[in-house]
């Protein structure tokens, strides 16, 4: 097209794809193109702003590390991560929320029951609960993917004080579909705040805290793999998280206990858990696999 215009550039956009270009990339390049010019056109986008734009994607470039993806967090902060879940989850099991940067492959197995708290310093919390089917039925054999922060808000991987495997975990869940563990209450912490994330969170008047959450990946074979978090029903940013993660489903309450009596006797450290500490009771549901399932760790 020799004659481009504000009105017609999208269509024109759209013209010089190839014919033989895949349809989901035409279509979702399509949509990308439309909302992009509507932006521009109905901001009225100066050459300053679209500059500005641009140098917070190249700073993004140039802080990222294998270790550190500022693309994903401006993903994450924009919103776009946890939207990207929900579109994606379906309705009846549990919803699915944010990966997040600090999960490794080659956390130990463990069986159910196992105590993870060692030498970590913190309020002792068992979390037990089942995998099931959206009808109700156990999930023998699923297997689960557990990481959190120690007490002091930050993951083994962040932390040379911490052995490697500090509070992380690979469970099988027994024949009753049952999983159980005991551990330290995680704590809050601040997504990094020292690059152009960082800067977009300050100009915008917002903070870098996410509420304190356990990680979770669940699996089992036939079912869709689910990646989620579950939150404290008490925690000051709850309503407030930075990355958007947070779904009411997936908010629990701490229930603090003095006694151990009631608590399975499968827990390793029943005998030995020190009053008051708390117990989080939490099922996960998983669906059927329609076929697009990817497996999440090996
Ligand atoms: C996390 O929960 O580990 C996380 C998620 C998004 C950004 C940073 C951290
Ligand atoms: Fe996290």
């Amino acid at each position: 097209m020799r004659n481009v215009s504000k009105e017609n550039i999208t269509s024109a956009f759209l013209d010089y794809m190839g014919d033989d270009t895949d349809d989901r990339l035409k279509f979702i390049l399509e949509r990308l193109a439309h909302h992009l010019h509507d932006f521009v056109r109905e901001t009225g986008l100066t050459h300053e702003e679209w500059r500005k734009g641009l140098e917070l994607l190249y700073n993004a470039g140039e802080i990222s590390t294998p270790q550190r993806n500022e693309f994903i967090l401006f993903s994450d902060v924009l919103g776009l991560s946890s939207l990207v879940d929900m579109v994606n989850s379906p309705d009846n099991g549990t919803p699915s929320s944010v990966l997040g940067p600090f999960h490794i492959l080659g956390a130990p197995d463990v069986p159910v029951g196992v105590d993870l708290i060692g030498n970590n310093e913190g309020q002792a919390v068992v979390v037990g609960g089942r995998v099931l089917t959206p009808q109700g039925d156990p999930i023998k054999g699923a297997e689960l993917e557990i990481w959190q922060t120690a007490d002091n808000g930050l993951y083994s991987n962040q932390d040379t004080a911490q052995p490697e495997y500090n509070l992380r975990a690979h469970m099988r869940t027994d024949a009753d579909g049952r999983y159980l563990f005991s551990t330290v209450r995680p704590a809050p912490y601040t997504v990094p705040d020292d690059g152009p994330v960082g800067e977009l969170l300050h100009a915008t008047g917002r903070h870098p805290w996410r509420p304190s959450h356990l990680h979770f990946i669940v699996q089992a074979d036939g079912y869709r793999s689910l990646v989620t978090e579950v939150f404290p029903s008490d925690d000051p940013y709850l309503d407030e998280d930075a990355v958007f993660g947070v779904r009411n489903q997936l908010v629990m309450e701490y229930q603090e206990r003095t006694d151990v009596n009631g608590l399975p006797d499968d827990l390793e450290i029943k005998d030995k858990l020190k009053a008051p500490f708390y117990v989080v009771d939490f099922d996960f549901v998983l669906t059927k696999d329609t076929g697009s399932n990817q497996r999440l760790t090996s």
